[in-house]
């Protein structure tokens, strides 16, 4: 069975199958009522707790205007009594490092909030409505951890309905991949925190964080050459150009991000970031076969306080903040509109073949989750670990399995734009 999700100008639809299209499309464009009781922290098996789902069981309450007329990128947090869906015990995927609660992280309130943008609803993520859509497809994070840490939250979020078995390709745990055998989807992380092709030059460097050599020209073919495959990519990239690195271009140094060798141009990390991405997007502009969307998911804001991340900084906050407690600024701004401004090229390159780009639009919403760390609470206090106080990744569970919402929302979205085209074209 075919989803509305694929952009197929050609196909010649005859009345039965637009009959189905709408069918289908009225299902995917409804609020699912979430009326069956959340875990609670049950081992029960999961058909005993969560009566199954069944799209016809849905009634229609949002028109079509107002999904396109909402921005989701702007918002408050607003108090959700009935997070969390998952916990360490239920979900097997969480990443040890961002296992917050195991570490005794004492507050659990972080938890405890859901995304409200202005002018609509987002509603909380639904495994069910979620599977039903990707039913016989694939999807893959590309990046760096923090798009394995939005995997992992989305595989937690799902093991409501199912857990997907491991067939990853490689041992190397860079490079997973899983399957959701009972719905055909495929689940796929990519390793790549530069987007671009890297090399560690010297893994201490002048800040001890590792000198890299960026060729900021060339793709990097570990991931550029196996994604024509997948009908979803969300990428992303960001913390790693904080990084001393060396900039190549056409296989020449052209300057560096703070190398501190004295005949070498120093650049602001923006450089590398732009062209970076520039280069990823280029890469997939520049695809065969690809039928799939890409979604950008953009940077997330670390939250360092009272110091940088090697100089005791910390993020000890216990709530969100409220959007006029806090402005995007500084680095992040400049971070954000670095990746906006290709995103926007990228976007316009893409639409002369056909392609699609979306964006998944978070930094404003987890610009204001200073609470949603793991700090110091992602390992045991007398391990020596290089990042001792994490405020750039994200607690499991925490305020990024909202990033499901997110990204169930656009999916959704979609499906009703496909709806609309294939409408015009008959
Ligand atoms: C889960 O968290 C609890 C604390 O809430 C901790 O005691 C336990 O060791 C953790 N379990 C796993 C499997 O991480
Ligand atoms: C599973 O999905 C893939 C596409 O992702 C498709 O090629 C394949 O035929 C599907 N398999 C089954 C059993 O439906
Ligand atoms: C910088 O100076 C060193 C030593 O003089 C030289 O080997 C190197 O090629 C120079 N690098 C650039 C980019 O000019
Ligand atoms: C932010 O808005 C809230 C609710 O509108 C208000 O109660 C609070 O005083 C405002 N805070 C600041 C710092 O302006
Ligand atoms: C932590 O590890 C680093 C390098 O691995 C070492 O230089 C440092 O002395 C260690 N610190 C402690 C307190 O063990």
């Amino acid at each position: 069975m075919e989803f509305p999700l694929r952009n197929n100008r050609q196909n010649i639809i005859n009345k039965k199958n637009i009959s189905i299209l709408i069918a289908i499309t009225l299902i995917l464009f409804t609020i699912v009522r979430l009326s069956y009781p959340f875990l609670k922290y049950s081992s029960k098996n999961p058909e005993e707790i969560y009566p199954p789902y069944h799209a016809e069981d849905e009634s229609i309450k949002i028109k079509d205007q107002d999904y396109e007329k909402c921005d989701i990128s702007t918002g408050e947090w607003v108090p959700n009594p009935e997070a969390p869906y998952y916990t360490n015990k239920t979900c097997w995927a969480i990443h040890e490092h961002q296992n917050c609660m195991k570490y005794g992280r004492p507050d659990r309130d972080f938890m405890k909030w859901k995304w409200k943008p202005d002018g609509c609803d987002l509603p909380v993520f639904n495994p069910y409505q979620f599977l039903d859509i990707v039913r016989g497809k694939s999807l893959a994070f590309i990046g760096d951890s923090v798009g394995r840490n939005q995997m992992q939250s989305l595989i937690c979020l799902l093991s409501r309905v199912e857990y997907p078995i491991d067939v990853s390709y490689t041992p190397d745990e860079h490079f997973k991949r899983w399957s959701y055998v009972s719905y055909n989807f495929t689940l796929a992380h990519y390793w790549t925190p530069f987007l671009v092709k890297a090399k560690e030059e010297d893994p201490n460097g002048p800040t001890h964080t590792g000198l890299f050599n960026l060729y900021l020209d060339e793709f990097d073919e570990s991931w550029t050459n196996h994604i024509d495959e997948f009908d979803y990519i969300v990428l992303n990239a960001g913390h790693w150009f904080y990084r001393p690195a060396m900039y190549y271009e056409k296989g020449r140094i052209v300057g560096c991000r703070f190398c501190q060798i004295p005949n070498i141009t120093d650049f602001p990390k923006t450089y590398g970031f732009r062209r970076a991405f520039k280069t990823a997007f280029k890469a997939i502009n520049s695809l065969e076969n690809f039928k799939g969307i890409t979604f950008l998911r953009t940077f997330a804001p670390s939250h360092f306080e009272n110091g940088l991340w090697n100089q005791g900084g910390n993020c000890v906050r216990q709530r969100p903040f409220r959007s006029n407690e806090t402005l995007m600024e500084g680095e992040n701004l400049d971070l954000y509109m670095t990746q906006m401004e290709e995103y926007r090229v990228a976007e316009r390159e893409g639409k002369k073949k056909g392609f699609r780009f979306r964006l998944i639009d978070t930094t404003q919403a987890m610009l204001l989750r200073p609470d949603g760390h793991p700090s110091r609470y992602g390992h045991w206090p007398h391990e020596n670990v290089t990042l001792y106080n994490d405020c750039v990744h994200w607690c499991l569970p925490g305020p990024i399995d909202s990033w499901s919402d997110f990204l169930l929302h656009l999916l959704k979205m979609e499906g009703w734009r496909s709806h609309k085209e294939r409408n015009s074209l008959a």
